[in-house]
């Protein structure tokens, strides 16, 4: 059937269409238009080329997934070799690369000093070549051994940000990309998520992950692998492009060209900027979303580059400065188990020291006795620590291969190893707790330090390590002992002056008032955070009523659900923390309460009541109606159940709406709703 001469047209133009968006999605990073547009476009397309097959074209974006499994991977021979980096890890080798180079370049008669230096993120994935002939994705590589690598176009073809096609019409007829195909963090945690629930194979970290999907035979299953490219250079050119002079301007072309360049990437001028890069890059390394392992400094000049030349299979004009590991092995000594504020006893590893993410590591979380289980962990096992950014350092496996004859089990305690209370372990909780409560000291100087915390009373120079002494030294015994400390005992201290001392006096002293929630919050009930204790103070006002009330009442306030109204109620039983919380009004602790009169006018009109908002209501955002529906005394939940009053549903509400009318829910526009509002309140 011959194509009409529109049709063409049309499918041309929604290939151009789709090529830029995707240019701007993951070249630019600025899309203009949303998904929902692309997709439409996308299957229009689809859509046009089933009708007319003759129209599809191999790097039309319709074809991204299409070839069948293989049998094995083909080779491929890289015409110019993949070269590997040199490594430095201490400054002093980044100086002494810089000094090589300079001296280099001035025995060829060339400048010497102030060299312009390419800096990238060294990114952890893995390096592919891809070959592009007059603009269209013809072959990709691994890089093997550098001079051989596998045939893996299939595979390459399914990664949404590596363009079917270049833009423009500049580019090298023969050009042979390269860069690192890298698995996001985020895409990696949710493969993993995915895995685990179906309890398949768990990837290690993402580099693991990205080579494993590219290593696939059928391009089917990469495809659905959350995988992306960062270019950086090129290998084989068409000998008639005429180059950049630099490396910087070659990037440029590349993003010219749609293909995506790491935004990180910087030119800077001479080894103290070098260096600089890194820290800085160092510092927001936690923040990229995606893992590096340090920097690549390359010489920005190509002619320069060509005149210092290769040293066997590495580039002389380049170097990695890397990161500290943030993994290392070592030995697990033994296992003690520490007590925490709610009485949760965590397993703590002793480990042989271990110089691992810039620091020394003695000991690290093994975080509970499902994760021990979980991960087969015995003392004396050679293991892998890991410590990434400010996160506490964990033992992320075992070296089965490596494990002594006289390895031993790790065995819960069954009494606390402060108090010697009994360790109970509540049915389908990972947790093991002390049951001694406040009788237990790790666990009033875990509260005390709690009350004593930033986000809780605030009280400045009252750090872990004095609440340690002041109840060793049997100073305090709980929370309102704080404020009938005087300066002369506090000065006593080991390590603490007068200055201090007074410092510390006026801060408690100044710490007195506070408000309602940082009081609730300090006060360190289970399950009660931040923000549970500003919806308790909001929705009450004073503390009496909080303490008077029940279960059933705890859960109108937003948030609160049977389990933590119960530990409210529980908290509040206790004639110890009625004592408590008295002792601490008489030293003075206060706080403005609203006018509980207010506050408790009886019965609301929706008291008892239990809402669920969804979708964009116009007249108001979802906080302010929640606020209103709170206000008449409605408790808004974040999902629909049986139980569920009434939903109310905006524009585009989705599967809340579907589970309301499924579960026969009643069901308020936002007229409805509105009227709802008015009545109530007149
Ligand atoms: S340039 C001749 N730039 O590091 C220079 N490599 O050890 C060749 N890598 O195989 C590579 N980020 O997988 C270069 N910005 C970057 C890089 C980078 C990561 C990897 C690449 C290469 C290995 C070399």
């Amino acid at each position: 059937m011959a194509i009409p001469a529109e049709v063409k047209q049309l499918s041309s133009e929604l290939r151009t269409q789709l090529q830029e968006h995707n240019y701007r999605y993951y070249v630019l990073d600025d899309p203009s238009v949303p998904d929902a547009e692309y997709d439409r476009l996308f299957r229009e397309l689809q859509a046009l080329e089933a009708q007319y097959p003759e129209l599809i074209t191999p790097d039309s974006p319709t074809q991204r997934v299409g070839a069948e499994p293989l049998a094995s991977f083909g080779q491929v021979r890289h015409t110019v070799p993949m070269l590997s980096l040199a490594n430095a890890f201490a400054e002093s080798e980044v100086l002494a690369f810089n000094r090589r180079i300079c001296e280099r370049l001035q025995k060829a008669g060339l400048q010497h000093a102030g060299i312009d230096y390419a800096c990238e993120p060294k990114l952890d994935g893995l390096a592919v070549s891809i070959l592009y002939i007059d603009g269209s994705l013809h072959q990709a590589a691994t890089r093997g051994d550098g001079a051989t690598g596998e045939d893996i176009t299939q595979n390459v073809r399914t990664i949404p940000a590596v363009p079917l096609h270049l833009r423009g019409s500049d580019f090298p007829p023969v050009l042979e990309v390269r860069g690192e195909v890298y698995m996001p963090k985020a895409g990696f945690a949710a493969l993993n998520q995915r895995a685990e629930q179906r309890g398949e194979k768990i990837f290690a970290n993402p580099r693991n992950a990205a080579a494993g999907s590219l290593r696939q035979l059928d391009p089917k299953i990469t495809a659905t692998r959350p995988l992306a490219i960062f270019c950086y250079g090129i290998g084989q050119v068409d000998d008639m492009f005429a180059m950049p002079e630099r490396h910087s301007e070659l990037l440029a072309c590349l993003k010219a060209w749609g293909l995506p360049v790491c935004p990180e990437n910087k030119v800077v001028n001479g080894e103290q900027e070098c260096l600089d890069f890194y820290a800085k890059l160092a510092q927001k390394r936690a923040q990229l979303p995606y893992e590096i392992d340090g920097v690549v400094y390359k010489v920005d000049r190509f002619d320069w580059q060509q005149t210092l030349g290769f040293v066997s299979r590495a580039p002389r004009w380049a170097v990695a400065h890397k990161f500290p590991a943030q993994e290392e092995m070592t030995q697990l000594v033994d296992v003690e188990f520490q007590v925490g504020r709610t009485g949760v006893l965590t397993p703590v590893a002793r480990l042989q020291p271990v110089f691992v993410g810039g620091v020394t590591v003695s000991n690290a979380t093994l975080h509970n006795m499902d994760e021990i289980a979980r991960k087969d962990v015995r003392i004396g096992d050679t293991v892998i620590v890991r410590r990434a950014g400010d996160v506490i350092p964990e033992v992320v496996s075992s070296i089965k291969e490596k494990r002594p004859k006289n390895s031993r089990e790790i065995v819960l305690p069954t009494q606390c190893p402060v108090c010697g209370s009994d360790v109970i372990r509540a049915e389908g909780e990972a947790a093991a707790r002390c049951s001694g409560g406040l009788f237990c000291e790790a666990q009033r100087k875990e509260a005390i330090k709690h009350f004593a915390s930033r986000k809780a009373m605030d009280i400045e120079g009252l750090g872990d390590k004095i609440v340690e002494q002041l109840v060793d030294e049997g100073l305090i015994r709980d929370v309102a002992d704080i404020f009938v400390l005087r300066g002369s005992q506090l000065a006593a201290l080991e390590r603490m002056g007068d200055k201090s001392a007074e410092n510390l006096v006026q801060a408690i002293a100044q710490s007195k008032q506070t408000t309602l929630a940082r009081f609730l919050f300090a006060l360190g009930i289970r399950e009660v955070g931040e923000a549970t204790a500003k919806n308790l103070s909001e929705h009450y006002g004073g503390l009496a009523a909080i303490m008077q009330a029940d279960v059933e009442m705890l859960q109108t306030v937003s948030d609160v659900g049977p389990v933590v109204a119960q530990h409210i109620v529980a908290f509040f039983r206790q004639t110890h923390n009625q004592e408590v919380i008295a002792k601490l009004q008489a030293a003075g602790v206060q706080w403005e309460e609203c006018d509980p009169a207010q506050k408790t006018v009886g019965p609301q009109p929706l008291d008892g009541q239990t809402y669920v908002l969804t979708g964009t209501l116009s007249s108001m955002t979802r906080d302010e109606a929640k606020a209103k529906l709170q206000a008449l005394g409605a408790k808004v939940a974040g999902s629909v159940s049986k139980k569920t009053s009434a939903v109310v549903a905006g524009a585009e509400a989705g599967s809340k709406l579907t589970k309301a009318q499924d579960l026969g829910v009643d069901v308020l526009d936002e007229e409805a709703f509105l009227a709802l509002l008015d009545k109530l309140s007149s």
